[in-house]
Formats: C-alpha cells, sequence, structure tokens
C-alpha cells in the first residue's frame, strides 16, 4: 500500500494554548494587583482516572497563570443533595470566579440535575442551559471550551467561514451542538452528522472545515476528507496499549488536508487554555464591580 505523504500544515494546539496562557498569565496578575486573584472551583465526584488526570492537568495550568484554585475531591457516595450543597456554597464565595463540575458523574448523580445548579455567571465551563441557549441565541456568555479552542484554532489556519461547507461530526452537548452553533454565528453552512446519519462519506467529503468529536478511533477515514479542507480530530481513544489516536485516520487525512490537528497536541491543550480564558474573563466581572 502507498504510504500518503502528509502536505497539511500541523495545527500546533499546545504552542497556541501556550501563547494564550502567556497573555493570561499577564491579566491575571494586572486583576491580583487590584485585589481580585482569578478563583476556580474545582468538583471532582469519585475515582474515574482518566478524570482525576484532566482535573490535574486543570488545576496545574491555572497554578501556571495565576488563577486559584479550590480543589473539591468528595467520594463516589456523595448524595445529589451533598452535591448541591456544596454547589450551593461556591456560588455564594465571592472568591469563587468560576467553578468547573468535572464529567462524567458517578452513576447515582444525574448531570441533567446537577449542571443547572451552577450560577452561570460562574459557568466557565459553558454547559449549563442558559448558556448553550444563549449560545444558540446569538447572545454568547461562556462557550464551551472545546468547541471555542477549535474555534481559535481554525482561525489560526486562516480560512474563510462565510459561506465555507463545514461538517461537525457529534451531537453532543458540550462539543457538537455548540460547535455547529458558533460555526453558524461564523456564517458556515453547517451540518451536524450522528450515527444516523446515512452516509457519512458524502457528508465529510462536501467539508470545508470537519470538525470529528465521535469518539472512535479512525472513524473519519482519509479518503473521505476534500483536498484542502480542515480537519479538526476532538477524539481521545486509548488504545490497548496506551496510545491515543483520535477520531480522524491521521496520515491519510493530512495528506488531503491543508490543515489538520494532531492527537494529543491538538485540541486538547486549547481546552484547557479556553477554561482559563473563561476563568480570568469571570474575573474581570467581579473586578468591574456588581451590575448597576
Ligand atoms: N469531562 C471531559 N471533558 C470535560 C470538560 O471539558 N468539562 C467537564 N466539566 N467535564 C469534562
Amino acid at each position: 500500500m502507498e504510504t500518503p505523504v502528509a502536505s497539511a500544515k500541523i495545527l500546533d494546539g499546545k504552542a497556541v494554548a501556550a501563547r494564550i496562557r502567556n497573555d493570561l498569565a499577564r491579566q491575571a496578575a494586572a486583576l491580583a494587583s487590584h485585589g481580585v486573584q482569578p478563583g476556580l472551583a474545582v468538583v471532582l465526584v469519585g475515582e474515574d482516572p482518566a478524570s482525576q488526570i484532566y482535573v490535574r492537568n486543570k488545576t496545574k495550568a491555572c497554578a501556571e497563570v495565576g488563577i486559584r484554585t479550590f480543589d473539591h475531591r468528595l467520594p463516589a457516595t456523595t448524595s445529589k443533595a451533598e452535591l448541591l450543597a456544596l454547589i450551593a456554597r461556591l456560588n455564594a464565595d465571592p472568591q469563587v470566579d468560576g467553578i468547573l463540575v468535572q464529567l462524567p458523574l458517578p452513576a447515582g448523580l444525574d448531570a441533567r440535575e446537577i449542571l443547572p445548579a451552577v450560577d452561570p455567571r460562574k459557568d466557565v465551563d459553558g454547559i449549563h442551559p442558559d448558556n448553550l441557549g444563549r449560545l444558540v441565541m446569538g447572545e454568547p456568555r461562556f462557550v464551551a471550551c472545546t468547541p471555542l479552542g477549535i474555534m481559535t484554532l481554525i482561525e489560526e489556519t486562516g480560512v474563510k467561514l462565510a459561506g465555507a461547507e463545514a461538517v461537525v461530526v457529534g451531537r453532543s452537548n458540550m462539543v457538537g451542538k455548540p460547535m455547529a452553533a458558533l460555526l453558524t454565528a461564523a456564517d458556515a453552512t453547517v451540518t451536524t452528522c450522528h450515527s444516523k446519519t446515512r452516509d457519512l462519506a458524502a457528508a465529510v467529503g462536501r467539508a470545508d472545515v470537519v470538525v470529528a468529536a465521535v469518539g472512535r478511533a479512525e472513524m473519519i477515514r482519509g479518503a473521505w476528507i476534500k483536498p484542502g479542507a480542515v480537519v479538526i480530530d476532538v477524539g481521545i481513544n486509548r488504545e490497548a496499549n496506551g496510545k491515543l489516536r483520535g477520531d480522524v485516520e491521521f496520515a491519510a487525512a493530512a495528506a488531503r488536508a491543508s490543515a489538520i490537528t494532531p492527537v494529543p497536541g491538538g485540541v486538547g491543550p486549547m481546552t484547557i487554555a479556553m477554561l482559563l480564558v473563561n476563568t480570568v474573563a469571570a474575573a474581570k466581572i467581579r473586578a468591574a464591580g456588581p451590575a448597576r
């Protein structure tokens, strides 16, 4: 078999995220000098190993830019009432600008009953129903971190989104739906594909911009990619040997795309950077004083 030669620009999310963090560190220092140190409460319920790693990475990134974190680790046996009581305390705490409840929650706790309890003005994860609704209505407040980071990576490519065909594969509340809303707001013609889509290859083949967020290793075949397309891979699929694979067949897609994100080092670091961006934005609102 012929080995495809990558011709695409590799979208280095790690480098872009580092640049954003540098900028945020300056902003956080300026806020702190006015007595407002940005603060993020991180709530982790249970022992999910992947979540523990994500939370550790988020906490470390906060420390690096000067965001204070308030760590709340709760056992998997935590009741809905206990978790809601903690969220109510964090909502009322003036030191806490942002609240992150790491998902998935353990069995027995329903995210649909918990997430709406977070004050939407502290929802730096952008997953409160109010915030997703506002985004869809074209009046965004906090936007979910992964799609927000992807928009920054797409901007890096210089591709003109107005009138472009964009295909989002996946319709989750945290990625697919807000992604489609952002691309629509940027005047792209957006198609959302999912498990019931009849001809995924044909849909992907029409796309100038593809965002793959399905959670299945290499489901998006390289041969489907339209030559010159921008390909964004949200997938983090861990193989038995520990290696990470994206949702896109990388080498074959890179041979056709104009730009593509690697896995790891593409979307992942941008997601964390956007959490920091949203937290600093929340702290700026606190620094500006109560709304009149
Ligand atoms: N679990 C996996 N990704 C995320 C995320 O971005 N935010 C939260 N809260 N939980 C997650």
